[in-house]
């Protein structure tokens, strides 16, 4: 990565697709687009410290896209409004990214991987979980000011949890479900296909299979304690046809789990029957190298990716269900906006299907349900008292003005 892309402020320095992290030297053109030639001179000039637009160039696009990859960071952000994101937000914290990716020495604060992007072929495994963030280096772990049965729920429910209810909230939508096994067709005449929805998104492209996005999702949840296990292209996936690519750890008994909210993104893609392990395959290249997007043949696309990292593969090509866990940890919406009660202590509320713990409300057992639901109820009642008494004493505080 060079200096350029996170500290100019011009907004007119560009990357080429194709140039390995180079910008356009010269006028050129890329699917129908023309990339200018950078004035490199007068872009310098204008280097500062890193805003969200600098940080975004990159992480709001992830994946091809706007929205792609992760469904709580997209370009919506540069203009959010209080109601999107109360901390990056003009009229909330107006906080860039680095307010709390920290950096020292450029090296930055927040990463779930402490290994380098994959040099020569190696995985990006997380060896350990230092350097994090959290909302606890602002807020503290006990920052509710009157309701303190919601700080009883820290050591358990992450912040995340109930502040932020939903995510692709901005107005631009997320991939949730990505289908390569659709890929290929053309029409009658030997032309790419490209159907989209009403918010310009592709449904069908040629090039990508189906695709289902969607906007203001309700997240999955899962145990967390920072941990992710990982099923690489060495290990033999499960016999069942469906496989979870990553996977949260934690339980319910783990003092270091919370309750955390995911994008749970899905698809179907190639892999090797045979000897039932993940793939790489060749996707980018000229004509007549093999590479899918210009020669369309899953076949050769494998053999040739398998080939060129070194891996084994049985020459016998399927299609797999896979599934990705991605944290969701940015649009915090206002307090006011924050998860209800009722949405985690019902029968059929978010927490629905997580095992592992009673939750009063959702679970009955005899006595303790006695128990839990007298607690439940009385403080139910303590928060209408404490609404309550916030209404009166705003009441109070305009009448005095
Ligand atoms: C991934 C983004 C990124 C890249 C790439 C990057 N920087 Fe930075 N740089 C930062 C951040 C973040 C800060 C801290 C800004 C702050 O304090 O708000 C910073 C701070 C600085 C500072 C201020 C002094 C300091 O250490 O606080 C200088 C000078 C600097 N960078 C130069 C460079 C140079 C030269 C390069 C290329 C070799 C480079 N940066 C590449 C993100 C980046
Ligand atoms: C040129 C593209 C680019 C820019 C600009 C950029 N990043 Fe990144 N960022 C990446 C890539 C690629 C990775 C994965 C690197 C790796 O695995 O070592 C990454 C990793 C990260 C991670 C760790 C993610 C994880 O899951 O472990 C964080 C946090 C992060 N970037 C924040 C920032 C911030 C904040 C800025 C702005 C100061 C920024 N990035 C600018 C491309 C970029
Ligand atoms: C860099 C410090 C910092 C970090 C880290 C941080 N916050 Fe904040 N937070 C603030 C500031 C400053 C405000 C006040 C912004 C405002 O209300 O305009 C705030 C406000 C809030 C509010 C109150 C909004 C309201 O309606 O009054 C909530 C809820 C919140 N943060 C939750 C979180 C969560 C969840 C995280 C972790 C994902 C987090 N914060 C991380 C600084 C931080
Ligand atoms: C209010 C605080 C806050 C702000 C502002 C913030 N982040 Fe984060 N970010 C977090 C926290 C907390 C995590 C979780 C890190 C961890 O578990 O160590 C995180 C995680 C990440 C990750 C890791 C991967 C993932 O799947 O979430 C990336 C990448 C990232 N942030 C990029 C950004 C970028 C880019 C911006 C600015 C557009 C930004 N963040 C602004 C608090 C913040
Ligand atoms: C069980 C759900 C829940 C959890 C977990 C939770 N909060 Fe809250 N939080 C709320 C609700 C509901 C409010 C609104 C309270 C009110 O109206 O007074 C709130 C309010 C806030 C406020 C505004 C100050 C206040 O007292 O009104 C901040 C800041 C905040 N939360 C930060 C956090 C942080 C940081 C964490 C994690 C350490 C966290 N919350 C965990 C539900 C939760
Ligand atoms: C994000 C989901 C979620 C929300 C929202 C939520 N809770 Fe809980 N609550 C839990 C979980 C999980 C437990 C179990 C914690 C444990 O076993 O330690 C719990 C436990 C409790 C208990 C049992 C006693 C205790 O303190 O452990 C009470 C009472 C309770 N919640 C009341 C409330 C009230 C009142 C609200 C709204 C202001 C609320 N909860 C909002 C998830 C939630």
């Amino acid at each position: 990565m060079d200096c350029l892309v996170c500290h100019e402020q011009s907004g007119k320095y560009k990357k080429f697709p194709t140039a390995c992290g180079h910008p356009a030297y010269e006028e050129k053109n890329f699917g129908g687009k023309v990339f200018e030639p950078v004035d490199l001179n007068a872009v310098a000039k204008t280097v500062g410290k890193p805003g969200l637009q600098n940080c975004g160039v990159c992480h709001f696009f992830g994946g091809g896209g706007g929205g792609v990859k992760h469904g709580d960071l997209d370009s919506s952000l540069l203009s959010a409004d209080r109601d999107l994101d109360v901390h990056m937000s003009k009229e909330g914290a107006n906080h860039t990214c680095t307010a709390c990716h920290t950096t020292i020495n450029h090296q930055m604060a927040g990463r779930y991987y402490t290994e380098k992007a994959p040099l020569e072929h190696s995985m990006a495994m997380p060896e350990d979980y230092g350097n994090r963030i959290s909302c606890e280096s602002c807020h503290g772990s006990t920052p509710h000011e009157t309701m303190t049965i919601l700080d009883d729920h820290t050591a358990k429910v992450s912040c995340q949890a109930c502040h932020i209810p939903r995510y692709a909230r901005g107005g631009i939508s997320t991939l949730m479900w990505w289908d390569w096994s659709t890929a290929g067709k053309f029409t009658e005449d030997c032309k790419p296909i490209v159907e989209k929805n009403e918010n310009g998104r592709p449904t069908y492209h040629t090039m990508k299979g189906d695709m289902t996005w969607a906007e203001n999702v309700v997240p999955t949840y899962a145990w967390y304690n920072g941990g992710m296990e990982y099923v690489t292209i060495k290990d033999t996936l499960p016999k069942d046809g469906s496989v979870e690519i990553n996977r949260p750890l934690g339980s319910y008994d783990d003092p270091e789990s919370r309750i955390f909210p995911f994008k749970y993104y899905e698809g179907r893609q190639i892999y090797d029957a045979g000897a039932n392990r993940l793939v790489y395959s060749k996707l980018f290249g000229p004509k007549g190298s093999g590479a899918y997007w210009s020669d369309y043949d899953w076949q050769r696309s494998v053999e040739i990716g398998m080939a060129e990292s070194g891996e084994e593969f049985s020459g016998q090509i399927g299609f797999i269900d896979t599934a990705m866990y991605w944290p969701i940890t940015h649009m915090v919406a206002p307090k006011e906006d924050s998860l209800q009660c009722a949405a985690c202590h019902a029968r059929d509320g978010r927490l629905a299907s997580l095992p592992g713990f009673y939750l009063p409300g959702r679970d009955r057992v005899s006595w303790i349900d006695t128990v839990g639901w007298s607690l439940f109820v009385l403080s139910i009642i303590g928060v209408m008292i404490h609404g309550l008494l916030r209404v009166v004493f705003r009441m109070a505080r305009s009448k005095k003005q």
